[in-house]
C-alpha cells in the first residue's frame, strides 16, 4: 500500500515516516519544500505521479503565539491547505487521513472531549485547525479526522525537549499548573493510525491515556531525568502567557477504545520516550 505523508520535516512527520516504513507499506514523505500543502497544482502533480492509497497530511503551522499575527498564513495553512488536499484526494479516490488538535475546543469543559462535542476554539490557531477540519469533512466523505494533543517526538521542538534541555543549566524552572491536556508521544499516534487505516472514516481522539498540567508533565520529567531541579508552579497569568491556551483540552479515548484500540498512559509513553532519548546515539 503507498502512502504519502505531507508535513514529512515536523516532528510527527518524522515519527510516522518511521513506523510506516515497513513491508507492508510503501512511504512517499514530502517536507514543505517539495510538497506545499498550499499550492494545489504542486499537490496534484505528486498524487497523480504516485497515486497512492493513503494521504496522511501532519503539516500545518503549529506555533501558537505566531498565528494570533500571521492570521492569512495560519488559515491558508491549516484551513485552505486541508480543503485542497480533501479535493484531490476525493478525485482521486484516495483515502483522506488528517491531523487536528485538542485546541479546537474551548477548554471549559469539566470532562474529557468527545468526539461529537462542539469545537469553541479560542485562538487563532484552533480556529484555523478547525476551518480545516470542517471544509475536509465537508468536502470528502472518506476523511479521518485526528485529534491529538500536547505532542512530543524525537527530533521535534517540543516541551519535554525544553525542559530536558533546561534542566541542564537551570536550578529552578516555572511552569503554569492551571491548563489540562493529555502529553502523546508521536510514536504512538503513528502505532493507531496503522489501525485506523481500515477503520470507518470519521473524527477520532488519539492521545495516550491520563491527563495531567504542563507542571505535573515538567516534575515527570525531571523526576525521570534524576535532576536536582524545581519546578514551580506558576498560573498562566503570572507566567504571562502571550496567546491563552483551553485550560482544559482533554480527550476522551472512548470512540478509540470501543474500536478495540486503546494508547498506554502518558507516563509511560514519555518514560519510553526519554529512555529512548537517552539510549541510543539515533536519537
Ligand atoms: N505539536 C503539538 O503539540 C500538537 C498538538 C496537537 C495537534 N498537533 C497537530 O499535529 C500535526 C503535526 O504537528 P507537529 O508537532 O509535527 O508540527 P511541526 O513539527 O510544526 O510540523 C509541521 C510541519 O509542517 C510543515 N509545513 C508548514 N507549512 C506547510 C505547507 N504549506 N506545506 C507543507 N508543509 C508545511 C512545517 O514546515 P516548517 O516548520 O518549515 O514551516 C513542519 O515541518 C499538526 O497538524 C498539528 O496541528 C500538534
Amino acid at each position: 500500500m503507498k502512502i504519502v505523508i505531507t508535513g514529512a520535516g515536523g516532528q510527527l512527520g518524522k515519527a510516522l515516516i518511521q513506523l510506516f516504513t515497513d513491508k507492508d507499506y510503501e512511504v512517499f514523505p514530502y517536507n514543505k519544500q517539495q510538497l506545499d500543502i498550499t499550492n494545489r497544482t504542486n499537490i496534484k502533480e505528486i498524487l497523480d505521479k504516485i497515486q497512492p492509497d493513503f494521504l496522511i497530511n501532519t503539516a500545518a503551522f503549529t506555533q501558537v503565539d505566531l498565528c494570533e499575527t500571521e492570521i492569512e498564513k495560519a488559515y491558508l495553512i491549516n484551513g485552505i491547505g486541508p480543503y485542497y488536499l480533501a479535493s484531490e484526494t476525493k478525485e482521486k479516490k484516495i483515502r483522506f487521513f488528517h491531523i487536528s488538535t485538542d485546541y479546537v475546543f474551548s477548554g471549559e469543559k469539566l470532562t474529557p472531549y468527545l468526539e461529537e462535542d462542539s469545537p469553541g476554539p479560542k485562538t487563532i490557531y484552533g480556529k484555523s485547525k478547525q476551518l480545516g477540519e470542517a471544509l475536509a469533512l465537508a468536502t470528502y466523505e472518506n476523511t479521518t479526522i485526528i485529534r491529538t494533543s500536547w505532542l512530543y517526538g524525537h527530533g521535534g521542538n517540543n516541551f519535554v525537549n525544553t525542559i530536558k534541555k533546561l534542566a541542564n543549566y537551570s536550578q529552578e524552572i516555572r511552569v503554569v499548573y492551571d491548563q489540562y491536556g493529555c502529553p502523546t508521544y508521536t510514536k504512538d499516534i503513528g502505532i493507531v493510525l496503522k489501525q485506523l487505516l481500515t477503520k470507518p472514516s470519521g473524527i477520532y481522539h488519539v492521545a495516550n491515556s491520563g491527563s495531567c498540567s504542563w507542571f505535573e508533565l515538567a516534575k515527570e520529567i525531571i523526576s525521570f531525568l534524576n535532576k536536582r531541579v524545581n519546578i514551580i508552579p506558576v498560573s498562566s497569568k503570572e507566567y504571562g502567557v502571550k496567546t491563552p491556551r483551553p485550560k482544559y483540552s482533554v480527550l476522551s479515548p472512548k470512540k478509540l477504545n470501543s474500536n478495540g484500540i486503546f494508547l498506554q498512559d502518558w507516563k509511560e509513553g514519555l518514560h519510553e520516550y526519554l529512555k529512548k532519548e537517552a539510549g541510543s546515539s539515533e536519537y
